[in-house]
């Protein structure tokens, strides 16, 4: 029998109506702003009576909660192509972007390469390490932190690291990830990735990517709530510091309970801390459990197709966007330029289609549930808005 298990499988089953019956709050809502916070899912709301549940019926089941902890960490772990010792599980970007950090000693080599399109948390985590000894290279415009001769006269082998995003949490620009990684490591320096404004929606597979580190988190496109963020560690990758930012859980077994006993897994589990957001859990875990019933490539060809009927409407009315000219560097989102984008967002608001504003751009993003009929839900009341001005 069709179980709702089944309902998005293959490519030629993919059928975004049908996938978004999963979200009650979209038969009335458009929503565009998974950038910011995915849709409620029924299976998030039923994962959260899940954990009510259990302290309704066990008080204190932690073997239950720990068993969610891993079953996370494996789905994570398939959805980007690596393996569960690759994955720590964190609380935010930051934090995963601090614990990378502090595993280096900044002495011999103490260069980070970074740019315009990283989001603020993690650039404020790499410019903190300035205390540390480090030195924080930019590349400071936008539009040439796309172009790999930038980076690539930047790259040398005074640097440790170098960071760039899957997907720029500004206007959905994506840099050239994997030229960048091969740049990196030739100059001997390790790639750190934040895809924060792609997983979920954008494919990625970590062994194709060849990236040393990525980050995200659970409650943007993956469909989660805020309190899980994951931290990919290539297998093989040793640090020069232990992280000093540990607990109980960055231990070999959490559960020895030996306070003075301060050793390190060799796995991505050393870079963990105190107690899991357990909540949190429930909530990434029926996240992915929506998300990983749609082949990955079908769902995001789905987005791009989306996003050009957009673009195409936004350019007939007229109105300018912030977009990448070369498709290849384009995203899940089309940004546009308003000399209000918050009072925007919030007259979109008022007829029912949510956006996410952001500086001087309103960010109307796409997700597998997104329809052609949002998408002219949306440019109709923007036309609607035009003619007010
Ligand atoms: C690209 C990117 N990285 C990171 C974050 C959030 O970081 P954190 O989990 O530290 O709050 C965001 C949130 O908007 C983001 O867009």
């Amino acid at each position: 029998m069709e179980t709702s298990d089944t309902i998005v499988r293959t490519a030629k089953l993919f059928d975004a109506e049908e996938f978004r019956l999963q979200f009650p709050p979209l038969k009335h809502m458009v929503h565009l702003a998974s950038c910011s916070q995915g849709a409620l899912s029924t299976q998030l709301n039923s994962s959260l009576s899940d954990l009510t549940g259990s302290l309704t019926d066990s008080g204190a089941p932690w073997g239950l909660w720990m068993g969610e902890v891993e079953k996370l960490r494996e789905r994570f772990a398939r959805f980007i192509n690596a393996s569960t010792d690759e994955i720590a599980i964190v609380s935010s970007a930051s934090e995963g972007a601090y614990q990378v950090a502090s595993s280096f000693s900044w002495d011999r080599r103490p260069g980070i390469l970074t740019s315009a399109l990283e989001f603020p948390s993690v650039g404020h985590v790499w410019r903190a390490q300035a205390a540390q000894g480090a030195q924080v290279h930019m590349i400071s415009d936008r539009v040439q932190a796309l172009d790999v001769l930038e980076w690539d006269s930047a790259i040398n082998e005074s640097l440790s690291l170098v960071s760039a995003p899957l997907v720029s949490y500004h206007d959905g620009a994506r840099p050239p990830l994997r030229e960048l990684t091969d740049l990196a490591h030739e100059a001997g320096a390790r790639m750190f990735v934040d895809a924060y404004q792609g997983a979920g929606v954008v494919p990625i597979d970590v062994k194709e990517l060849d990236c040393d580190y990525l980050v995200t988190g659970s409650l943007k496109y993956m469909l989660g709530l805020a309190g899980v963020a994951f931290l990919y560690v290539k297998d093989g990758i040793t640090s020069e510091r232990s992280p000093e930012l540990t607990g109980w859980f960055g231990r070999v077994d959490p559960f020895a309970f030996d306070p003075e006993l301060v050793d390190y897994p060799t796995t991505a589990r050393r870079f963990e801390c105190g107690t899991p957001a357990v909540p949190a859990v429930y909530a990434a875990n029926a996240g992915l459990g929506v998300l990983e019933r749609v082949d990955q490539a079908v769902g995001y060809e789905h987005i791009m197709r989306l996003s050009e009927q957009l673009a195409t409407g936004l350019s007939d009315l007229g109105i300018r966007m912030s977009r990448p000219a070369d498709p290849k560097h384009r995203g899940p989102q089309v940004a546009i330029f308003d000399e209000d984008p918050a009072g925007l967002s919030e007259w979109l608001f008022e007829r029912g289609i949510m956006t996410a504003p952001r500086g001087r751009l309103l960010r109307l993003s796409l997700h597998y549930y997104t329809t052609a009929e949002d998408i002219e839900t949306a440019l109709a009341a923007l036309r609607q808005h035009q003619s007010r001005r």
